[in-house]
């Protein structure tokens, strides 16, 4: 049976080069890059050049302001534990939106515990935030905007520049997850008026565990994690050398590859079209050019996209309803539920990441496919008997 992975949003497969830059630091390349002799000294060269490829990925220009982190969960706390806590003599107010992945509406959540206030934006029905509610929201004891520059789940992307600027005049630090838009998206985070920006290894076909942050030079942060000069003074631990080597290689074939995104939006919307002239109802839950090339998201009216999902599996072909970390929660997707969708698309939504590794073949293959999947979970559904009936 053919194999179709279209999960590239939860995560990508590491590709050859960047295990091959990784091995040697887990076979005689094994020193401590804080060990000033011959076996250290290795690794803390490979560190230097991995962020050095990650700094010229995010377009920063200065490898120094880039953090290695252990991915998107650690540094999405540090952002915002770290700006809050560096900045409590200024104020309690943090900005946030409806739509951010749980790593930062949790960690938002546990400051209001602490006392904090949290504002969390809406947006509209393609999952854009209003910048005039943005301005409005801010007030003198507003420590921190944190908005994502891409949703993982719809794909919409927020105006990041915008917002910076708006952030940069009310002198408010802005921190954006830059998970899913670095490496798909070609911006210079150094002309964007952005104080932090985040990304993740195992997004852009590196591994998993290893992310980076830019922390712009003179923003006030408090280390999370402390006891250790590692990282210049960000962030403790011994540096998983290994980690951070494929995550500097796959940074620099990222930068490399990032044309290759005209291509994989080709095939999104060749598999839209090839979905659409065949099935009813469909709804696109995204706006149709503000979004992620490779990210296709929509709702089979009328259905569960669980029961969709185990039916595309049994035919080898990997999608998801949305963000990896709730699936198996079978709750209503947060970011579909924010944007205003009726709950009966929202329960029938299905996200197709496509990635590098796909090609024309694998979209004709879920065009075949999908149909009979549709037409046979529609004929058992009580909802679409109903629609039928009116
Ligand atoms: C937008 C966003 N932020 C943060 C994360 C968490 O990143 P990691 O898996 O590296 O912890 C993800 C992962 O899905 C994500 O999509």
């Amino acid at each position: 049976m053919r194999r179709v992975y279209l999960d590239n949003n939860a995560t990508t497969r590491m590709t050859e080069e960047v295990l091959e830059a990784m091995l040697p630091f887990y076979k005689d390349l094994y020193g401590n890059a804080s060990s000033i002799h011959s076996f250290g000294r290795p690794a803390r060269k490979a560190i230097d050049e991995a962020r050095a490829h990650v700094s010229e990925l995010l377009g920063t220009n200065s490898p120094e302001l880039v953090i290695f982190t252990s991915g998107g969960y650690e540094y999405d706390n540090f952002a915002i534990f770290g700006v809050a806590q560096a900045l409590k003599a200024k104020g309690d107010h943090i900005i946030t939106t409806a739509i951010e992945h749980h790593a930062v509406l949790n960690t938002c959540k546990s400051l209001e515990k602490e006392g904090y206030k949290v504002t969390y934006l809406g947006v509209d029905k393609y999952g854009v935030i209003n910048l005039e509610e943005l301005k409005k929201a801010i007030t003198d004891k507003t420590v921190l905007i944190t908005i994502m520059y891409a949703n993982n789940e719809t794909g919409t992307i927020e105006p990041v520049i915008e917002i910076g600027e708006i952030a940069k005049k009310r002198g408010v630090c802005f921190h954006t997850d830059a998970v899913q838009a670095a490496g798909k998206l070609d911006f210079e985070v150094k002309a964007m008026n952005i104080d932090l920006l985040s990304m993740s290894g195992h997004k852009i076909y590196g591994p998993k565990g290893v992310g980076a942050i830019y922390i712009k030079k003179g923003t006030k942060i408090t280390p999370q994690l402390l006891g250790g000069h590692h990282e210049m003074g960000k962030r403790a631990g011994t540096e998983n050398v290994a980690g951070i080597v494929g995550l500097g290689e796959a940074a620099r074939l990222a930068k490399r590859d990032i044309p290759d995104e005209g291509r994989i939006k080709g095939l999104r919307d060749y598999l839209y079209k090839g979905i659409t002239s065949d099935i009813e109802d469909i709804h696109l839950n995204v706006h149709p050019e503000k979004r992620l090339p490779n990210t296709l998201n929509v709702s089979f009216t009328y259905l569960e996209g669980e029961s969709i999902i185990l039916n595309l599996d049994m035919e080898g072909i990997a999608v998801s309803t949305g963000s990896a970390c709730t699936a198996g929660t079978l709750e209503p997707s947060h970011v579909l539920s924010a944007m205003g969708l009726d709950p009966v698309n929202t329960q029938g939504s299905v996200r197709f990441s496509l990635g590098r590794d796909n090609t024309k073949e694998d979209m004709d293959y879920v065009i075949g496919v999908l149909p009979p999947i549709i037409k046979r979970l529609r004929a058992m559904s009580p909802l679409y008997e109903e629609k039928k009936k009116s």
